[in-house]
């Protein structure tokens, strides 16, 4: 279809979540938060108390998931989670159910149900590679792990959550080896996607880019 897709994959914390959102917000797409499904799987299977590593219960639970976006808020049911999800314990599970063929096919055609007019910008690991592989517009933002680590100890202490740099650049090291090192959909910059290495840059600075990207499609 003609309806144009933005993607923007990365390591956990590389800002990309800030970049998509702002990015779609000047274009006045729609944002497809990838991560947030997985999360709303895990944050199921630990409030259900399904197996970690019964495969096939965890994709039933990621097929016949209950949710909504409505603007900033994640809905689960009746139930934002809007900040449930965001806990380190949700997203390490996620982490780990994510390496589940079985769970990253029952998540495709939600994602891909995102894909509307008059576009998309959809945030994740896999969305240039295997959910959107011909997006006219394809982005893969880096950032060191001490760059990513500070700009999560900053958003944890912002929101009053206190945390130690040590636990958060282990978190990031283990995450990152997790995410790219799994045998299905690894995290690696997708045929055609322009790199961007923000450790020095703002998200501004960031935004800015992809969007001299996109217009220079023409
Ligand atoms: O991006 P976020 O940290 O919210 O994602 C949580 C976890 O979900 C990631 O660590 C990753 O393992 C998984 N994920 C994925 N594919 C995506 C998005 C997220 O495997 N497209």
């Amino acid at each position: 279809s003609q309806i144009p897709v933005i993607t923007i994959d990365g390591p956990t914390a590389s800002g990309k979540g800030t970049v998509a959102h702002r990015v779609a917000d000047k274009l006045g797409f729609h944002y497809l938060d990838s991560g947030a499904l997985y999360r709303l799987t895990a944050l199921s299977a630990l409030r259900r108390d399904t197996d970690l590593a019964d495969e096939h219960a965890l994709a039933k639970l990621a097929e016949h998931l209950q949710c909504s976006f409505q603007g900033e808020h994640i809905l689960l049911g009746h139930e934002d989670v809007s900040d449930a999800i965001r806990a380190e314990v949700v997203g390490n599970t996620a982490s780990k159910i994510a390496t589940f063929p079985a769970v990253r096919h029952a998540l495709v055609g939600l994602q891909l149900g995102f894909r509307k007019a008059p576009g998309v910008v959809a945030d994740g690991r896999d969305m240039g590679s295997v959910i959107f592989p011909h997006a006219p517009l394809k982005v893969f933002l880096t950032a060191s792990v001490a760059a990513r680590a500070e700009r999560r100890y900053k958003q944890l202490i912002g929101k009053g959550i206190s945390a130690k740099m040590e636990d958060l650049l282990m978190d990031l090291q283990a995450r990152d080896d997790r995410d790219t090192n799994r045998a299905i959909a690894p995290l690696v910059p997708a045929e055609g996607a322009h790199v961007l290495e923000t450790s020095n840059l703002t998200a501004d600075e960031a935004v800015e880019q992809v969007l001299k990207w996109y217009a220079a499609l023409g």
